[in-house]
């Protein structure tokens, strides 16, 4: 495996590989099961993969976790290397972002709902970053976790309505065996909390149950919100179902269904979903 940390050299081998498919998947570090889980699909499709470390500080808001984002990049490569990544981009925020150009991206409606409500600005930055790293690497295929959900449904959009010559993979979340979904930022989490935590993934199915049985949404989130208030010591930030991947409110005619919550925590944010 490469470890390459500048534009230049990344490009460099970018272009040495122009005939083969790269696959390629985007990551903030201190990678688990479920960055793996796209490590692997990207080995198993593409010729070449192409990872990128990168704590995107365009994509967090001023009194977000930015200066403590779990980092442990001798780890990371480790793992990286072990799911058999060809190259590892590690670039610092001068190499990504060298100077201000003062052109935004702006994610308009997708981003009013879920996490985008109350992360303003935070979407802008993943296509920002997102941008970039596509130009530089020319992916043939880029792989998303499902656990971001909204992150995957603007990603989709903006592929397709700006034509990027990329196809991008949905990969399934990756859960603890009690059904915690895996994340970096687990890692805040106090004992009480990790065991709390489950029933963010619990409220979730609840409330789907809950739809498929009554047909009634407002009962069905009603019972999922209060399902994580008995059981966590957590604040609700929202759990909502919004058809997928567009976003909009459930109709009759909606195919896919998201169920989706963020809760606060004393030290993490956790979000999870699940689609029917
Ligand atoms: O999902 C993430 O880890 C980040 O939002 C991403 C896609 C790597 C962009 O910084």
């Amino acid at each position: 495996m490469k470890t390459v940390q500048t534009v230049n050299e990344l490009k460099q081998i970018i272009a040495i590989n122009n005939t083969k498919t790269i696959g390629f998947v985007p990551t903030m570090g201190y990678l688990h099961e479920g960055h793996q889980a796209l490590l692997n699909k990207a080995r198993a499709d593409n010729d070449i993969v192409v990872a990128s470390i990168f704590v995107n500080p365009a994509q967090f808001g001023p009194n977000e976790d930015l200066d403590r984002y779990p980092r442990d990049i001798e780890r990371d490569t480790q793992l990286a290397t072990d799911a058999g990544v060809d190259v590892l981009f590690i670039p610092s925020a001068e190499e990504m972002y060298p100077f201000e150009s003062g052109i935004t991206i702006q994610v308009g409606e997708l981003s009013t709902k879920l996490c985008g409500e109350s992360r303003p600005g935070h979407f802008d930055g993943v296509l920002k970053v997102i941008t970039k790293l596509f130009h530089l690497i020319q992916p043939t295929n880029a792989y998303f976790g499902q656990k971001d959900a909204q992150q995957l449904a603007i990603i989709e959009t903006f592929v397709n309505a700006y034509n990027f010559p990329v196809q991008i993979v949905r990969v399934p979340t990756v859960r603890e065996t009690d059904g915690l979904a895996k994340s970096s930022r687990n890692v805040f989490l106090s004992e009480q909390e990790r065991v709390e935590a489950v029933h963010l993934y619990k409220a979730l199915q609840l409330a789907k149950i809950t739809w498929e049985q009554t047909n009634d949404l407002s009962e069905a989130i009603t019972k999922g919100k209060e399902h994580i208030e008995s059981n966590t010591s957590g604040k609700i930030d929202y759990l909502e179902a919004l058809s997928y991947p567009s976003l909009q409110p459930v109709t009759n005619e909606t195919k896919a269904v998201l169920f989706a919550t963020a809760v606060f925590f004393e030290k993490a944010r956790l979000i999870d979903n699940i689609l029917t």
